[in-house]
């Protein structure tokens, strides 16, 4: 019998949605307690960068997995008008060494930059891949 790996296909999906008002930093410290845990057995990296007023989460790992987790988060009630800003086909994930990065911005002169445009991404549901390409530096 002839035995071959099976290459699923990868994803990476970026949405951005709105922080509800009761959802404060003790209850993204619970987010974050049960995703991690959660993303690593489903083989699932990311980053989740949030502001007072927004998330943005990155997401990648197999295909079915990655769009089932989304379809819960959507539903989950810590959070409000959730929109997808990309979902496209990968080789390599940019945050492979991460389960759930997790970053607050605060709101100093060090990222006013990001501030201002995860808040125009938020109101205007719309992220260009240059946008997205300097977030990562938020990130790393
Ligand atoms: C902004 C935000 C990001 C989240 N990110 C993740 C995640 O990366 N992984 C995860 O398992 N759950 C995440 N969740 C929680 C899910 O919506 C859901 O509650 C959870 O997957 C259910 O986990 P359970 O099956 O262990 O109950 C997130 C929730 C919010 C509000």
């Amino acid at each position: 019998m002839v035995t071959q790996d099976i290459v699923k296909d990868e994803i990476q999906l970026i949405y951005v949605s709105e922080r509800c008002a009761s959802t404060d930093d003790a209850a993204i410290n619970k987010i974050k307690l049960r995703a991690e845990p959660n993303n690593h057995r489903r083989n699932i990296t990311g980053a989740l960068l949030y502001t007072e007023h927004y998330f943005l989460q990155y997401l990648e790992g197999e295909a079915a997995v990655v769009d089932a987790l989304y379809a819960s988060i959507c539903r989950d009630p810590r959070h409000t008008n959730v929109r997808l800003l990309l979902r496209k086909s990968i080789t390599q994930r940019d945050f492979s060494r991460w389960s759930l990065g997790i970053k607050k911005l605060l709101d100093n002169s060090e990222n006013q930059d990001f501030i201002a445009v995860l808040n125009m991404i938020g109101q205007a549901s719309k992220v260009s891949e240059s946008q997205l390409e300097w977030f990562k530096l938020a990130l790393k």
